[in-house]
Formats: C-alpha cells, sequence, structure tokens
C-alpha cells in the first residue's frame, strides 16, 4: 500500500506547480461546486496509476486541481462507494494519496436522507459527529505507523474549528444551516421505515452512503475534516415519500447556492 501511495503521488506531483492544502470530495449532485475551481486541470481517474473508476451515474470521475478564491484546490468530482464492490482500501486510498501530497484539510459533501424532525429537503448539514455503520473499518488490518496510530482517537472527527466557521459565515449571508450527526451505512438500498427512526434513536439527523471511511482515514492521517449534508429526502415511520436517485440528485440541485457559498467562503479563509 505504502509503495501504491507513493506512486499515486508522485504522479499528481508532476501535473501541478503548487501542491493544494485543502482538498474536497464532491457528493452526489454537488458537482456544481465544480464551477466556483478556476484554472482547472481536469484529470480522469482512468489516468492516475492505481485509481480505481468511478461507476455510479451521476458521478464522473475526475480529479481536479484548480484554485479556489485564490488558494490551490484539488477536488474528487465522483467518490468510491463500498456499495459499487470496492474494499475499504480502495475507498479511501485518494484519502491517504491527498495526506501524501500535503493535503492539510479535508472537505467531504454528500447527499443523505434526515430523520430528525426540523430537517426539510433541501436543507444543509454541517456534520458535527457521526456513527460508522459500515460492516468494516478502514482500518481494519495491519497498521502503517508512518500513515498515523494504530488506536486513532476519534474524539473530534469533524473540526470544532470549522463548524464554527461555518456557522458564522452562515449568519453573516443568513444562509439556514442545520447541525447534526451522519449515519454512514453500505447502501444501496434506502432505508426501511422502521431503519430511519431506528438511526434517529440512536442519535442520527441524517444518513447516508458514504463519507464515513474517508473521514476515518482522515483523520487518522491527522487531517482536519469539515462534513457537509444535502438532506435530500426524509425518512422515518409517518414519511410516505419513496426516495430516488433522481430525487435526490434533483433535492441536492436545490441545495447548491447555500454549500456553494460555505464552501467558498470557508475555502478562503480556514
Ligand atoms: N438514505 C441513505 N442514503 C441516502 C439517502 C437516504 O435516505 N438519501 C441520500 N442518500
Amino acid at each position: 500500500m505504502l509503495e501504491k501511495i507513493k506512486q499515486t503521488a508522485d504522479f499528481l506531483r508532476g501535473q501541478v506547480e503548487e501542491m493544494p492544502k485543502i482538498a474536497i470530495i464532491l457528493g452526489t449532485g454537488l458537482g456544481s461546486l465544480v464551477d466556483l475551481i478556476e484554472n482547472k486541470k481536469f484529470i480522469p481517474y482512468s489516468e492516475i496509476p492505481n485509481f480505481p473508476v468511478s461507476t455510479v451515474q451521476g458521478h464522473s470521475g475526475n480529479l481536479i486541481f484548480g484554485t479556489m478564491g485564490g488558494r490551490p484546490v484539488i477536488a474528487m468530482q465522483g467518490r468510491f462507494h463500498y456499495y459499487e464492490g470496492y474494499d475499504m482500501k480502495t475507498v479511501t486510498f485518494p484519502v491517504r494519496v491527498f495526506k501524501a501530497l500535503g493535503v492539510e484539510t479535508l472537505f467531504v459533501s454528500n447527499a443523505a436522507g434526515g430523520m430528525n424532525k426540523e430537517f426539510l429537503v433541501g436543507d444543509v448539514m454541517v456534520i458535527t459527529d457521526h456513527i460508522n455503520l459500515f460492516p468494516e473499518n478502514p482500518l481494519r488490518g495491519k497498521n502503517y505507523e508512518e500513515l498515523g496510530p494504530r488506536f486513532p482517537a476519534m474524539t473530534e472527527p469533524y473540526s470544532h474549528e470549522l463548524i464554527k466557521l461555518a456557522d458564522s459565515i452562515a449568519a453573516e449571508k443568513g444562509l439556514r444551516l442545520m447541525h447534526g450527526v451522519y449515519v454512514g451505512t453500505t447502501g444501496p438500498t434506502f432505508e426501511t421505515p422502521a431503519e430511519y427512526e431506528y438511526f434517529r434513536v440512536i442519535g442520527g439527523d441524517a444518513v447516508g452512503m458514504s463519507t464515513v471511511p474517508e473521514v476515518i482515514v482522515a483523520r487518522h492521517a491527522d487531517m482536519r475534516v469539515f462534513g457537509i449534508s444535502v438532506i435530500t429526502d426524509l425518512g422515518g415511520k409517518d414519511i410516505t415519500e419513496v426516495p430516488s436517485h433522481e430525487e435526490v440528485q434533483k433535492a441536492a440541485i436545490k441545495a447548491q447556492p447555500t454549500v456553494e457559498a460555505i464552501v467558498k467562503a470557508m475555502v478562503e479563509r480556514c
């Protein structure tokens, strides 16, 4: 694994002059954040050594180098989901590469189903914590001390400082910004009414099929993390709307102006 990370990082280092300290993973329907990146250089995953190729509709697979608000960033347009069949080491490989490139702060975004009764479709939720319900931890197996400790603390998975910054930006701009705990599950099924209810009872506000593995690896590597979920559907025992991938994408588009305003201001100021 160490050799692969080095190979991929060496390849990417040869592609741009200034290495970004900020990486952004663009979730389902949030691809429009790409429009905020200037001086873009697209590198298809298929051209990157050791990178898998993303298979879901609505996810194009490119690594993008560019600048946002004048600061160099690297963005993943399309991520690798566990439900696609990738193993955890593959799902989180790009995060390992970001670390090797010198990235210090990781932004993650996703679409999620809301269980919190205050949430509305199209709301944007800052992830304050998560519950890992994937059947496998990405750190299972041999630990490489060069990458991080055997037993990493997860007391502050999402940077308190960055959450505060997001709140102050939202207040300044008059944006509705929710807080909540993200429950990470494998999918690809959406939840049954009883499952949404269960996730709410155990302390979740939103549920989705990504993000937790990447955040675990980023924290293992001591990167700061900021996470944002777009609430694309609501679930629970009283809710009868049927979620679909199309609805999720549509709702994510509705939330884009808020996500864009927050992420852009944060990249400029963090
Ligand atoms: N459940 C799981 N993942 C999701 C959902 C959901 O309701 N909406 C968007 N991604």
